[in-house]
């Protein structure tokens, strides 16, 4: 049976069962848009303490990245997705042919899960993606001179495995001893996104482009901008730019395109994340269809929802541990923020917070560009995610 075949599926609903394989925050999002079609949705983490633990109809504790483990959990459901691409491709594949449908396919999972793997078919397909050279380890560091970005094929996230190697000293010290990309470092002038839906029937949906600001320190996104200061031909560029790289994927599900804008104007495709994406938790209040449940539509062949923007201008800004955050979080400023008309928090359920751990989020919406953005500025010198024990 085709693994992307919905047509055998239970209408919407409780008897419909849908399992995914992660239980963090975007999976908390995601439960939250399914508890509206009543749609009952079990979930998978290696945490007891995972965000989703009690909002789930099933809660299965297991390593994701063992084969038996997913296909135990996911025997017998409707569909599976994932809210994290570090899963076992094994064990989804062996779902597949076990007849359950399995939104993204487990060979895309395969694809993205190798930083590797993925500039090969971005050189394929004609997508432009910085100049590269795949090593093996340590020895072929200086291949490509320097300064150069060291990637790890496999396994990093949220920046980690990921580094910008200055000179051959840098290399020598800080090089990662692994197989690797290297890749030469872009001039960016934005880092922006584009979140696609596609379904199984073949349709699609796509997001307005998105700003990533960053915090250099941490190497984690700051906050995020919708829309993004680019000119309408950019806009209209990336969104394409976008579309190709489903097209060119026949990728089903939901898919958050990371680019990089340079200084001399031209795009280029960083990495792909095939789920929902940091970049896109404004779209809750910000857009009419947010990600979470296009992303239940695009797993389920649903129609997809209207992507467009509610607001003029909206503005994610993460919740970060401090720096000496231990213990049970505690969200200073939250009701001071929540005094802005325009303010909406999502407080994603960890039970400590730990330095730079992700906690949350608060989206502002507004009339303008600037008047959000100085919205941002006031809730970032008051909003801060401190721990019960400061240590
Ligand atoms: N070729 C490059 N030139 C310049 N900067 C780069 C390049 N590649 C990556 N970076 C910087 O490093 C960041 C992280 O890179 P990448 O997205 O590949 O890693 P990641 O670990 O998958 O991160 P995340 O989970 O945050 O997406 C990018 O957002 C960008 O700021
Ligand atoms: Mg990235």
């Amino acid at each position: 049976m085709d693994a992307n075949d919905a047509s055998t599926q239970p209408p919407l609903g409780p008897t419909l069962r849908l399992g995914v394989l992660g239980g963090g925050q975007l999976g908390r999002m995601m439960i939250q848009e399914a508890m509206n079609w009543d749609v009952r949705v079990e979930v998978m983490d290696p945490s007891a303490e995972a965000s989703c633990r009690h909002l789930t109809h099933r809660f299965v504790q297991g390593n994701l990245n063992n084969a038996e483990e997913v296909l135990a959990f996911g025997r017998g459901l409707d569909v599976v997705t994932v809210e994290i691409e570090h899963v076992s491709v094994e064990g989804l594949q062996a779902l597949a042919d076990a007849g359950v449908t399995v939104v993204p396919r487990p060979a895309h999972l395969g694809l993205i899960q190798d930083k590797g793997l993925q500039k090969e078919a971005y050189a394929n397909w004609g997508i432009p993606s910085a100049p590269y050279t795949l090593i093996e380890g340590l020895e072929d560091v200086g291949a490509m001179g320097f300064p150069v970005v060291q990637k790890l094929r496999k396994g990093g996230y949220d920046g980690k495995g990921v580094q910008v190697l200055r000179n051959v000293e840098e290399a020598a010290e800080r090089g990662f001893d692994a197989p690797s990309v290297l890749e030469q470092a872009v001039d960016i002038d934005k880092e922006l996104s584009v979140i696609v839906a596609r379904n199984a029937g073949g349709d699609t949906a796509v997001y307005p482009v998105v700003e990533s600001v960053f915090n250099p320190e941490v190497n984690l996104v700051d906050h995020l901008m919708a829309p993004a200061a680019i000119s309408e031909a950019l806009e209209t560029e990336a969104r394409q730019l976008a579309l190709d790289v489903v097209t060119a994927m026949d990728f089903v599900g939901l898919l958050a395109v990371e680019m990089f804008l340079d200084h001399d104007g031209a795009i280029w495709v960083n990495e792909v994340a095939p789920r929902t994406h940091n970049s896109g938790h404004h779209t809750i209040e910000g857009n009419v269809c947010s990600q979470f449940e296009q992303h239940l539509r695009a797993v389920l062949n649903l129609p997809l929802g209207d992507t467009s923007p509610l607001h003029p201008a909206s503005a994610m800004l993460n919740l970060i541990g401090a720096p000496d955050a231990h213990g049970t979080p505690l969200y200073v400023g939250l009701k001071e923020a929540l005094k802005l008309p325009n303010v909406h928090a999502h407080i994603y359920g960890k039970s400590t917070v730990k330095p730079h751990r992700k906690m949350g989020h608060v989206t502002v919406t507004g009339p303008d560009v600037a008047s959000v953005q100085r919205d941002v500025l006031k809730l970032r010198g008051t909003l801060r995610v401190e721990g019960a024990q400061t240590a």
